[in-house]
C-alpha cells in the first residue's frame, strides 16, 4: 500500500503505516466482493464485467479506479483478480525508470493476469506510451541489441488485465484514460458503511465494543476506510491500557480527543490548515503553495488527502485565485466571518 508522506511524524490522517499496523492492515482488507462494504454502484458494475468476462472465458476489460487515498482502490484491485482467479502484479507508477521495467512485467504476465500500476499518474510519458499498444493490442515493441545495429522485434503479449490506480485523476491524459474499458471514481463512505467496516474489523481483531462505540469511531473517521481501521486500533489501545480493553462511547470519545480527532474526524493539520487561511489571509483566498509553506506539509499531501474531506464538509472552497475558508468553517471555530470587500470573488 502506497502512503503518500513519509515524514515519519506519527499521524493519524496521512501517518506512515507502522509494521504492526501493515500486519493488521493486511488481515482486516477483504478478500472477495462480499466482503467489501459500500460504494454499491462500482461493486455492481464490477460484478457484471468479471461475470461477462468468465463466462466468455476473457481477461477483464482494463480498469482505471480513482478517488482519495484510503478508500479502497488497491483492495478492489486484489479482489477483481481473485474474483477473476487470476495472479496480480503489482508495482507503482515512481517505481518504473526504464522501458525495460515496464516490458519485463508485461511480457511475464501469464493469460488473464492482473498488472495493477498504482500511482499511474506519475508514470513517466515516455513509458506510458508503451502501454497503449499494450492495452490496445497485447502487443510491445521490444528493443533487440544496442547502438546503430539495434532492431524493433514486434510482441504478441497474453490477453491481461491492467489496472490502474490514482488520487488525482485530473493528471492521466485522454489517450490513456480513454483506453481503460472501465472507469470508476470511489466516494468517501457514509457514516453506515463505516460502521460497518468498523464493526467487522473489531470483530476480526477480536475486539470487545459495543454499538454506540463503534459509531463514535465511525462518525469521526472522514468516510475513510483506512482511517476507521486506524482509528479504532488506537482506540483499542486506549481501552486495553484505561478501560480493561472494553470500548463503548465514553471510552471512544476520550481516546479519541486524547488523539486530537475532533467530532467531524479533523486532525490537528485540517484545523491549522483552516486557522492559517482564517487568521493570517483574512480567510482567502490564499494559494496553495502558501498555505503549504505556512503548514510546512507537501502541497501533494494538502491537496490529495486534506482538501477532498473538508471541501466535502463545506468547510473549505478552491477557486480560480486561491483556497478559501467559508462561512461555515468560520462556524466550526466559534469565530464570525468578516464582511469580505465586493467583487472580491468575481
Ligand atoms: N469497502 C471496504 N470495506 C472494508 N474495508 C475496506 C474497504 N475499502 C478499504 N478498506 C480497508 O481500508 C484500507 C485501505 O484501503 P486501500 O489500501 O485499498 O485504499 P487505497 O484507495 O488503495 O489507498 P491509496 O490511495 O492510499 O493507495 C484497507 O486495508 C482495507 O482494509
Ligand atoms: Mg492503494
Amino acid at each position: 500500500m502506497a502512503e503518500k508522506i513519509t515524514d515519519g511524524r506519527s499521524r493519524i490522517i496521512s501517518g506512515k503505516a507502522l509494521d504492526e499496523d501493515a500486519r493488521i492492515d493486511a488481515s482486516v482488507r477483504p478478500k472477495r466482493m462480499e466482503d467489501f462494504i459500500g460504494q454499491s454502484r462500482v461493486k455492481e458494475n464490477l460484478k457484471i464485467a468479471v461475470d461477462a468476462a468468465r463466462n466468455r472465458g476473457e481477461a477483464l476489460d482494463h480498469v482505471l479506479l480513482y478517488g482519495p487515498p484510503g478508500l479502497g482502490k488497491t483492495t478492489l484491485a486484489q479482489i477483481l483478480a481473485n474474483e477473476m482467479g487470476s495472479a496480480i502484479k503489482i508495482t507503482s507508477g515512481p517505481l518504473l525508470e526504464k522501458k525495460g521495467d515496464v516490458t519485463a512485467v508485461l511480457t511475464s504476465l501469464d493469460p488473464r493476469d492482473f498488472f495493477f500500476l498504482d500511482e499511474i499518474h506519475r508514470l513517466q510519458p515516455s513509458l506510458e506510451e508503451i502501454l497503449y499498444p499494450a492495452m490496445e493490442d497485447f502487443r510491445v515493441d521490444l528493443i533487440i541489441g544496442q547502438g546503430p545495429g539495434a532492431r524493433v522485434h514486434p510482441y504478441q503479449l497474453n490477453q491481461f488485465t491492467l489496472i490502474g490506480a490514482t488520487t488525482r485523476a485530473g493528471l492521466i491524459m485522454a489517450p490513456l484514460r480513454s483506453r481503460f474499458g472501465i472507469v470508476h471514481r470511489l466516494e468517501f463512505y457514509s457514516p453506515e458503511d463505516v460502521l460497518q467496516i468498523v464493526q467487522r474489523s473489531a470483530k476480526i481483531l477480536g475486539i470487545t465494543m459495543d454499538e454506540q462505540g463503534a459509531a463514535e469511531i465511525a462518525r469521526r473517521s472522514r468516510g475513510t476506510p483506512r482511517v476507521a481501521n486506524r482509528l479504532l486500533r488506537r482506540v483499542r489501545d486506549f481501552a486495553e491500557v484505561r478501560a480493561k480493553g472494553q470500548i463503548n462511547v465514553t471510552v471512544a470519545r476520550d481516546a479519541l480527543a486524547m488523539l486530537g480527532v475532533d467530532e467531524h474526524g479533523l486532525d490537528e493539520v485540517d484545523r491549522n490548515l483552516l486557522l492559517t487561511i482564517i487568521q493570517k489571509y483574512s480567510g482567502g483566498p490564499v494559494g496553495l503553495n502558501t498555505i503549504a509553506a505556512s503548514l510546512s506539509e507537501e502541497e501533494d499531501a494538502i491537496e490529495e488527502i486534506y482538501e477532498p474531506y473538508l471541501m466535502q464538509l463545506g468547510l473549505l472552497d478552491r477557486t480560480q485565485r486561491g483556497r478559501v475558508a467559508t462561512a461555515l468553517a468560520y462556524k466550526h471555530f466559534g469565530m464570525d466571518e468578516p464582511r469580505r470587500q465586493p467583487g472580491l470573488f468575481s
